[in-house]
């Protein structure tokens, strides 16, 4: 589902975008994309890895050009004028942009200096920053010395030490613990709070009840754009269940292949069946059918899809049409 085509970009948004394209070679890796991100949002852009996030952000951050399309950033043209958009925006790219071998203060400091912060500016801003990431006190220890989620703090201050309006970040809860995960999180939101929209790309679904809108890219196309509560119910026609069974590895070859289920996956400690609700005959029916092909200790509940439902089928869906011979 892409943005409807014709409708000329926002510009009161913070990223407004029609037909974006960008090849490497044969290779589709952004394959006309629309999309429109309101301004003090938390914008999550989702996808496995190889979809098309990270080219997508470089198209953004003027930092590569894409094959056709237009993007506005802040209401500029980012293809056209770069140098208008780059000052008013922070990126943090998927593998921290930190110096090893300076500081944590020093890495505060080389940042400002790429934006030309005045002195007293940057004080005040790495007071803040240091504050905010709840490094006072780790000022003069080298960066290689800190912890995975301390790193991750210090990329999100220097990538904010300008005060961006808008914030990319790539991935950036990537490798790091859920608890630390967790903190991030706050510090986003507290960002978002001031006013600062916020770009997020992940491949972790849970994740994306973090965010107060989601695309899903999927081989360079959107293929759903929402709140998390419109994504949730794009998923009318199935119904989700939650299996819980000793043999799961076997029992998930049996779902696999079982007349009515659409799609079935290892989801946290559960299984999860998608069933058709053409074919749907309720939770007793399939515990039933599970108890008879050999698996009778299998529990079965019907739970709200969540976001990895949805995307799992909406992957299924695009892959079903591609393989019944959708040309482009
Ligand atoms: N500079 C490049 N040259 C060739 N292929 C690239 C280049 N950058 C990315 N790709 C390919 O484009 C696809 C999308 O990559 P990327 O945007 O990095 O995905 P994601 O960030 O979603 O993991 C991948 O198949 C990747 O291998
Ligand atoms: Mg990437």
């Amino acid at each position: 589902m892409t943005g409807p085509d014709g409708i000329p970009p926002d510009t009161s948004a913070a990223i407004s975008v029609r037909g974006l394209t960008k090849s490497f070679g044969d290779f589709v890796a952004v394959d006309g994309i629309d999309l429109d991100v309101p301004r003090g949002q938390v914008f999550g852009f989702l996808g496995p890895n190889g979809s098309g996030k990270t080219t997508t952000i470089r198209i953004l951050t003027g930092t590569s050009a894409p094959g056709s399309g237009r993007a506005l950033v802040l209401g500029e043209d980012v293809v056209a004028h770069p140098e208008r958009v780059r000052p008013r925006i922070g990126y943090m790219s998927q593998k921290f942009a930190l110096f090893e071998d300076l500081t944590v203060q020093e890495n505060l400091r080389f940042y400002a200096g790429v934006y030309d912060l005045a002195p007293e500016v940057f004080a005040a801003r790495r007071d803040y920053v240091l504050r905010m990431a709840d490094l006072v006190g780790r000022e003069d220890e080298l960066t290689r010395n800190l912890s995975v989620g301390w790193r991750q703090r210090l990329a999100l201050g220097a990538a904010t030490i300008h005060e961006p309006d808008l914030l990319f970040l790539d991935e950036p809860t990537s490798g790091v613990d859920p608890v630390a995960r967790r903190q991030f999180w706050d510090l986003l939101y507290e960002l978002a709070g001031r006013g600062v929209t916020l770009f997020v790309t992940t491949h972790y679904m849970e994740e994306a009840s973090h965010c107060h809108r989601l695309a899903f890219i999927y081989r360079g196309r959107i293929v759903a754009e929402g709140n998390p509560h419109e994504i949730r119910a794009t998923l009318v026609t199935q119904r989700v269940y939650d299996v819980t069974v000793r043999d799961a590895d076997l029992a998930l070859a049996w779902l696999e292949t079982a007349e009515g289920v659409v799609e079935s996956y290892l989801s946290g400690a559960a299984l999860h069946a998608v069933v058709d609700r053409a074919a749907d005959a309720g939770a007793e029916a399939l515990q039933a059918r599970l108890a008879a092909a050999g698996f009778p200790d299998a529990q079965v509940e019907p739970v709200e899809p969540t976001i990895e439902d949805v995307f799992v089928n909406l992957v299924s869906r695009e892959r079903d049409a591609e393989a019944g011979g959708r040309g482009g």
